[in-house]
């Protein structure tokens, strides 16, 4: 998982020269294949995550690079968009999320939803898998009857996170901060205790798939509730209104929309109503 970092990563600046002219095509690149926008004050990260491709390819400099990047795109696209791309994220990230999950909106939806017993969550943007496998807990805590349908659909464009989060293995102290009756019942330690698994009960109720958020979607929802948390604030205003237009399309009538910290839509989008601590209702 690659978090945030504006320090070149594991390299020396020096080892391979970036014009100012190689910066400015990586950044249009990665605006038109993701929506991630690279401002000047991400040229050192853009560094330190192009430069592994660089030294792994066996290549010079960014030019040759881009070059390359030209040449195989077929190839090489889906390692530019997988170094790009940020996936910092843990389990129960901003647990208010959760709380009001619990408290409020599964009490209401199993109300709303007796008469088909079944639940649609969207986690967009899903990174390892964690926010999808945090849902998936809070729902199992709730104690939804055995004959719910429940399913969580978790997608990003990064298909290392994907990989990871399908898997469920983790790091042993990402789980560490958990509650230890929560960890007991939903983490496997592996014998050298370096990592753990999410039990497969669980990982039953996840689907990672690959999605770009710019391009077609293929599913119709609608969804009882979407996560989309952290991932629009490396976009644009102008792709963040045609995004929360398209999840507005994908959410049922009052519906919730979750989305990060330092995210807003105010002037975004007149679809949702704010409902506090970055949780939206969709009114229309
Ligand atoms: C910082 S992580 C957030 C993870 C999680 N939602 C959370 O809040 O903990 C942002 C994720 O958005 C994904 N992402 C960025 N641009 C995307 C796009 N155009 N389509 C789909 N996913 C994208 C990245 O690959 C990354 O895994």
């Amino acid at each position: 998982m690659k978090p945030e970092t504006t320090t070149p990563e594991s390299s020396s600046s020096n080892e391979f020269y970036m014009s100012d002219r190689d910066f400015e095509q990586i950044s249009r690149l990665a605006s038109e294949h993701t929506g991630i926008v690279l401002g000047p004050h991400k040229r050192n990260m853009v560094y330190g995550r192009i430069a592994r491709r660089i030294r792994s390819l066996g290549l010079s400099s960014f030019s040759a690079y881009l070059a390359y990047l030209e040449q195989h795109s077929r190839e090489e696209m889906s390692n530019f968009i997988n170094a790009i791309t940020t996936n910092l994220t843990s389990l129960f990230r901003e647990p208010h999320h959760f709380h009001y999950l619990q408290d409020q909106l599964l009490p209401e939806l199993r109300q709303l939803n007796a008469g088909t017993k079944k639940l649609r969550i969207w986690s967009a943007g899903c990174s390892i898998g964690q926010e999808a496998y945090s849902i998936a807990m809070t729902i199992k805590r709730a104690g939804f009857p055995s004959d719910w349908d429940i399913k969580i659909l978790a997608t990003d464009l990064d298909s290392n996170v994907l990989e990871t989060g399908h898997q469920g293995i983790y790091p042993a102290d990402h789980a560490a901060q958990l509650d230890a009756a929560l960890r007991k019942q939903f983490f496997l330690l592996s014998a050298d205790k370096k990592s753990v698994q999410v039990v497969p009960e669980l990982r039953k109720m996840v689907s990672f798939k690959r999605l770009n958020l710019l391009e077609k979607w293929p599913m119709k929802g609608p969804f009882d509730l979407i996560f989309c948390r952290n991932v629009v604030i490396y976009f644009n205003k102008d792709t963040q209104r045609v995004l929360f237009d398209r999840f507005a399309n994908h959410l049922r009538v009052d519906g919730r929309l979750f989305i990060g910290h330092s995210e807003n839509l105010a002037g975004v989008s007149d679809r949702f109503k704010p409902l506090g601590q970055t949780i939206y209702r969709k009114v229309n």
